[in-house]
């Protein structure tokens, strides 16, 4: 079909400088082993941190909302989408992340460009950090805001954006909980102290930490103790849940105005019944077997410590994200490549995901994970370091 040329062309030098990537459909549910062109293989990719994703007693509920409540809404939640489930999940939710209130929007991607773009105008600032993630860069690419950029967790970058900041009638400092890319952690006791002493609003993006961090795993803000003192929280249902959505935890007053001014909230169908059934059950097992943390953290353990001994540079990782660093970027895809030869699924990370030459694996090891597995894919990870001489 005519018209498209120039994104022909735009592809094919992506395939000329190797940044081409083909999508890799699973071909059996989501798990720690997982079906890929008829191989079984551990999955080391996916974000699902505790194992989730197929939990009987959250397929139990969405079975179950399908049999009362069908598969779709049929509207958008401000006109007729909004089902009394939707509404006791934010409460239970806000209950759960000891805030006022809760919203869930369609996706953590959708919750961090609605947040952002309704609640600033001309007259705020918003103070991000680097390498925040891109529904936050896009986000803020939507409002009117002034926008400062902070060097990333470098907390006397982002005094110097707080000090120039003052004639602005709010400032919002908004950070990642955990960093996708590395697993590192924000510095958020340091963040908080600052954003108090400068009259700053603190908005956390705990995709990566919601289910992980925290009692429970209710995130970064309380794995500091610092509940009550971040105005805003937005989370992922997608990841560690292991089902669909974002949220932000938060004032009822952010609340109400998200409501009437949030355009992804205003204007996209809300979720349907099994997605919302599944999230509700989710904050139950969250509660009742708090194992799954206690085990996904014990096999983080043991795989980061596998991969130091055998010698990897697993870079800054405080949490289950692993990076493996390699450096060139066609390495690092060659390196995945060698990996699922032996039986380990784990994608290459590389510009412009991540910097010019901090191409790496990016691991992630979930609640489900066996330690004979664990141990398999180290293995693996051990031979094809030593056939591509990265070890
Ligand atoms: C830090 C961060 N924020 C937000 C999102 C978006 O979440 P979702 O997949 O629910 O849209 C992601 C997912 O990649 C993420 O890593």
């Amino acid at each position: 079909m005519k018209g498209f040329e120039h994104l022909q062309e735009e592809l094919n030098q992506m395939k000329d400088e190797g940044t081409f990537r083909e999508l890799i459909p699973l071909e059996s549910a989501q798990g720690s082993r997982v079906t890929i062109k008829g191989k079984d293989v551990i999955q080391l990719s996916s974000n699902n941190y505790l194992g989730l994703t197929n939990h009987p007693r959250m397929k139990e509920a969405a079975e179950k909302a399908i049999e009362e409540y069908g598969v779709g809404t049929g509207s958008v939640r401000t006109i007729a989408g909004t089902l009394s489930m939707h509404e006791e999940y934010e409460r239970k939710l806000a209950k759960f992340k000891h805030t006022e209130a809760a919203l869930v929007f369609q996706s953590g991607f959708t919750t961090n460009q609605g947040v952002l773009s309704s609640m600033l105008n001309d007259q705020d600032v918003v103070i991000s950090d680097e390498l925040n993630h891109a529904s936050i860069i896009d986000g803020i690419r939507l409002t009117k805001a002034a926008r400062k950029i902070y060097k990333h967790v470098d907390m006397e970058s982002l005094e110097e954006a707080l000090k120039a900041s003052s004639e602005y009638r709010t400032r919002l400092v908004v950070t990642d909980g955990v960093f996708s890319m590395d697993g590192n952690i924000a510095p958020l006791p340091e963040i908080v102290e600052l954003a108090e002493k400068y009259d700053a609003l603190i908005m956390v993006d705990d995709a990566h930490a919601s289910g992980v961090l925290g009692e429970n795993g209710r995130g970064t803000v309380n794995h500091f103790g610092l509940d009550g003192r971040v105005h805003i929280q937005v989370g992922t249902l997608s990841k560690a849940i292991g089902v669909l959505g974002g949220y932000v935890a938060t004032s009822q007053t952010l609340k109400e105005y998200l409501i009437h001014k949030g355009r992804p909230f205003l204007f996209s169908t809300s979720h349907p019944p099994a997605v919302t059934a599944a999230c509700d059950a989710a904050v139950d097992v969250l509660l009742e077997e708090p194992e799954l943390i206690q085990k996904l953290w014990d096999n983080t353990k043991f795989f980061k410590d596998g991969l130091t001994k055998l010698g990897f540079d697993t870079g800054i990782s405080k949490t289950p994200i692993t990076p493996v660093m390699i450096g060139d970027d066609a390495l690092t895809h060659k390196f995945s490549d060698e990996l699922f030869k032996e039986g380990v699924f784990a994608q290459g990370i590389v510009f412009p995901t991540v910097p010019k030459g901090k191409a790496r694996i990016r691991t992630i090891v979930t609640a489900e994970h066996s330690k004979e597995e664990l141990q398999e894919a180290l293995d693996a990870f051990e031979r094809a370091g030593k056939t591509l001489g990265i070890l």
